[in-house]
């Protein structure tokens, strides 16, 4: 067995870590000044304690409705799939991966044993070859939405008709999917026709309407014409009342979220449903998925199964950075995508310059730089050195002194660059190609500088911003 002794190294200490504070309520759309990234130190690790590196963040529309609710300034509420990256108890060795409601952080120091309700924590499900990130999505929370929302409150029964709201959403979509393997007739209603397309054409509903653009009754008539067994509402509002009065005798409504009001200041009216409820003695059930915390691996194994028999089909939007977090969660409250909006911690902002020169052209270097990169990218290392005479023209030397001279975070054009170095505009194609030539040793220090979203400079003429993101995929650990 192993002792705590030697899990542990003592690095929490050493760690950077981030976290985002709300400091302001969010007044319609979340924004990037309602919240502070606050750096702090963590303790050192005690007996039983672990300490994580987020790895995949969510975002979810709870996010924005649940926040109202706190006293500010708060940390703000999430779910990750984090790695452990030290640990000082023995079930929770380095390496492994946990899920916890550790919030919109980089890096915790917690006890697994001794975690409350709020900072629910497991080690990832085995999800064989898929993806870790699935444990935030159709293998996580959403999929148990889907799973136990669906079955346990709607009960539907094969030929019964199954309407969804939300239907391209993370949980909408993977509800109609399952309605589809219990045998049901499954109308989906969603904001776009594309995404309506997506549902019909790829996921298998019956029929998807475009909310926005049709009749609802109409749509309601033509693609329930037996009306309506079971609603699955992800939205509340107006549409929920019009299809709640469109349901069979018996018919059951799980309620799991109102997205459609989450963005505004007061609760909009809809549609009384006392009267539909009563004459066709309905069952309306509202529900949190942690009601089945308890049997939390059987939705899990259920999902991950119709996984692998392809009768589930998921859609993954990736933001990379811990600072796009806003991004991320405005994008998926926009409903700019048909999927599970995520991001990928990689260590990016750093208000100081990130490394240090040094003239060496030792090939042997770069295993070097390879090492202190991975301990950069966890956390653990706060500059790294690079070695750069390899092509070192004295030009190339300057553009490498000037960028040590730039915070990280510089965007920055290459003939703003060349100006920096008290040199016309019209050597920005020196400075890009001085760049380019070490851009594998570069780009990480300055990625900053180049993130300028033109196309054309370091590799294959992809845009900048997407080569750096694959570039810091690959070191990053
Ligand atoms: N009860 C629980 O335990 C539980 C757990 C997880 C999620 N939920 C709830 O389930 C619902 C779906 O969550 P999710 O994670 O799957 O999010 P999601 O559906 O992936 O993303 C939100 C979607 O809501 C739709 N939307 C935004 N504004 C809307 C509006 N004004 N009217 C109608 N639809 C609007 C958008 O799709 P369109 O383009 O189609 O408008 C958007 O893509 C939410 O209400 C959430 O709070 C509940």
């Amino acid at each position: 067995m192993l002792s705590n002794m030697r899990l542990y190294s003592g690095i929490s200490s050493k760690v950077r870590a981030q976290k985002y504070v709300l400091t302001k309520y969010f007044v319609g759309e979340p924004k990037k000044n309602d919240f502070q990234i606050v750096e702090e130190n963590l303790p050192d690790l005690k007996d039983g304690d672990i300490l994580t590196k987020a790895e995949f963040l969510s975002v979810d529309p709870y996010m924005r409705a649940y926040m109202a609710a706190y006293k500010l300034p708060t940390d703000m509420i999430g779910g990750q799939v984090a790695k452990i990256i030290d640990s000082r108890n023995e079930k929770y060795p380095v390496g492994k991966y946990v899920v916890a409601s550790f919030g919109w952080r980089t890096h915790t120091v917690c006890n697994p044993d001794k975690s409350s309700s709020s900072l629910e924590l497991s080690l990832l499900p085995e999800l064989g070859t898929y993806p870790i990130s699935l444990a935030l999505g159709v293998l996580g929370m959403p999929g148990n939405t889907a799973y136990f929302g669906l079955k346990e409150l709607c009960q539907p029964k094969p030929g019964e008709t199954l309407v969804v709201t939300g239907a391209a959403g993370a949980v909408g979509s993977h509800v109609g999917q399952i309605g589809k393997i219990l045998g049901c007739n499954v109308i989906g209603f969603a904001g776009s026709d594309e995404k309506c397309q997506y549902l019909e054409n790829e996921l298998g509903f019956d029929r998807a309407f475009n909310y926005k653009t049709v009749d609802i009754k109409k749509a309601l008539k033509e693609g329930a014409p037996k009306r309506v067994d079971c609603y699955f509402d992800n939205v509340g509002g107006e549409i929920s009342s019009t299809i709640i009065n469109s349901m069979n005798k018996y018919g059951r409504v799980a309620i799991c979220g109102a997205v459609s009001s989450y963005n505004d200041a007061a609760l909009p009216k809809a549609t009384i449903l006392q009267p539909a409820i009563v004459q066709k003695e309905l069952k309306v059930e509202g529900f949190k998925v942690t009601r089945w915390n308890n049997r939390w691996e059987e939705g899990v194994q259920a999902n991950l199964q119709w996984l692998k028999e392809g009768k589930l089909k998921y859609r993954e939007k990736t933001y990379y950075g811990f600072e796009n977090m806003v991004d991320a969660l405005v994008g998926m409250l926009r409903a700019f995508e048909d999927s599970k909006n995520l991001v990928k911690n990689i260590q990016a902002i750093h208000n100081e310059v990130s490394c240090s020169f040094e003239e060496n052209s030792d090939i042997k270097v770069f295993q070097k730089l390879k090492e202190e990169l991975a301990l950069y990218f966890n956390g653990s290392l706060k500059k790294f050195t690079v070695p750069c005479k390899t092509l070192g023209s004295e030009f190339q030397k300057e553009v490498w002194k000037n960028l040590q001279e730039l915070p990280y975070s510089t965007t920055m054009s290459y003939g703003d660059f060349a100006k920096t170095m008290g040199r016309p505009a019209s050597h920005a194609r020196a400075v890009g190609s001085a760049c380019g030539a070490n851009a594998h040793l570069l780009v990480i220090p300055c990625h900053r500088l180049v993130a300028s979203g033109s196309k054309g400079g370091f590799n294959s003429g992809k845009d900048r911003k997407e080569w750096l993101i694959d570039h810091e995929k690959k070191f990053s650990i």
